[in-house]
């Protein structure tokens, strides 16, 4: 149960999408494939799974080499391609018959029937697929990956367009089908993979940019400055911030809108919530940003 790509290259007419890419996921591990729009994620995920060939390089399943082994390939491994194509007209008990039917599973009707209570599709089991809900839909797309019990899961942005319900009942859903499989998953948020993950590999124009366990991430993120947006009511004059601790340096975004930034661990907020209490200014917003993807790229390529 691994997965093993070496020096993975894919050119798309002049573009590079993906540039000597490898990496190695060992048994039972689940790991996050994080990047933003067009990094190569999705491209990556195809060449692993057979569907799409690699300009150069080579993909090992289980041992197995993707050029001359994809049909043994494809058995051991479950995919969830991107925006889950599924034949809208068929029902959901029908499509996963059908599945498990192209798989030769044995015993496929029971399978199904487990499957279908494994990925809680019960209630959905008898409606067309069309008729789903987003949520039930990438449910039923996992059911599909699932069927015929695969060593390795790939799985392409899995709760991309959910609510956040859903959001979490697919996590805890690939969470526990993970803890007996070998997976890779792919997102831009960096708290699903701080959800899921062990470990996180990060890709950014074809190329790898950090492979480390989820928690060396989590720390880059803890360590990051904070940043916060505020919002006055009055436009002001930046000079009145000077009086701030010295710790806090602040810019200006808009005529009534100002970032403060701090290397310090202790919230800055208070202080600046009650500055502005003190000079009799209306503070509307006063929002801790987020650490998005592009500063942790910033932090882990500097
Ligand atoms: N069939 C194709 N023909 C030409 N270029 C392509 C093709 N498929 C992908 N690309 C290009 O390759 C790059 C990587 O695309 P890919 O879909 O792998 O990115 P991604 O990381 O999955 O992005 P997203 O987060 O948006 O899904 C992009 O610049 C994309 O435009
Ligand atoms: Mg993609």
């Amino acid at each position: 149960m691994s997965l093993k790509a070496e020096n993975i290259t894919k050119i798309y007419g002049n573009q590079k999408a993906l540039d000597a890419v490898s990496f190695t996921i060992k048994t039972g591990e689940i790991v996050g494939f994080l990047g933003p729009n067009g990094a190569g994620k999705s491209t990556m995920m195809k060449i692993m799974t057979g569907f799409i060939s690699q300009n150069s390089g080579d993909v090992f399943v289980n041992n197995l080499n993707t050029k001359s082994n994809i049909k043994e390939i494809k058995q051991q491994i479950g995919y969830l391609p991107e925006h889950n194509p599924l034949y809208l007209d068929m029902f959901v008990k029908e499509y996963l018959n059908f599945v498990a039917k192209l798989y030769s599973v044995e015993n496929y009707k029971d399978k199904v029937v487990d499957i279908i209570r494994q990925t809680g599709l019960s209630s959905e089991q008898n409606k067309k697929i069309g008729a789903l809900s987003k949520g039930f839909r990438q449910r039923t797309g996992l059911a599909a990956a699932l069927i015929h019990n695969p060593d390795v899961l790939i799985l392409d942005e899995p709760t991309t367009g959910l609510d956040p319900n859903q959001i979490i009942e697919i996590r805890n859903l690939i969470k526990t089908v993970g803890k007996e499989k070998t997976v890779m998953l792919s997102t831009h948020i960096m708290q699903e993979v701080e959800a899921v993950c062990d470990r996180v590999i990060i890709i950014n124009n074809g190329q790898i940019i950090a492979d480390k366990p989820v928690t060396e991430i989590s720390k880059l993120t803890e360590s990051k400055k904070q940043s916060v947006l505020t919002e006055f009511a009055e436009e002001l004059n930046e000079k009145i911030f000077d009086q701030l601790s010295e710790n806090i340096s602040f810019r200006k975004v808009k005529p009534k809108s100002f970032i403060f930034e701090s290397d310090t661990e202790e919230d800055i907020r208070p202080e600046i919530f009650r500055f502005a209490v003190n000079q009799k200014l209306t503070l509307l917003t006063l929002q801790l940003k987020e650490q998005n993807l592009e500063d942790i790229f910033r932090t882990l390529t500097q």
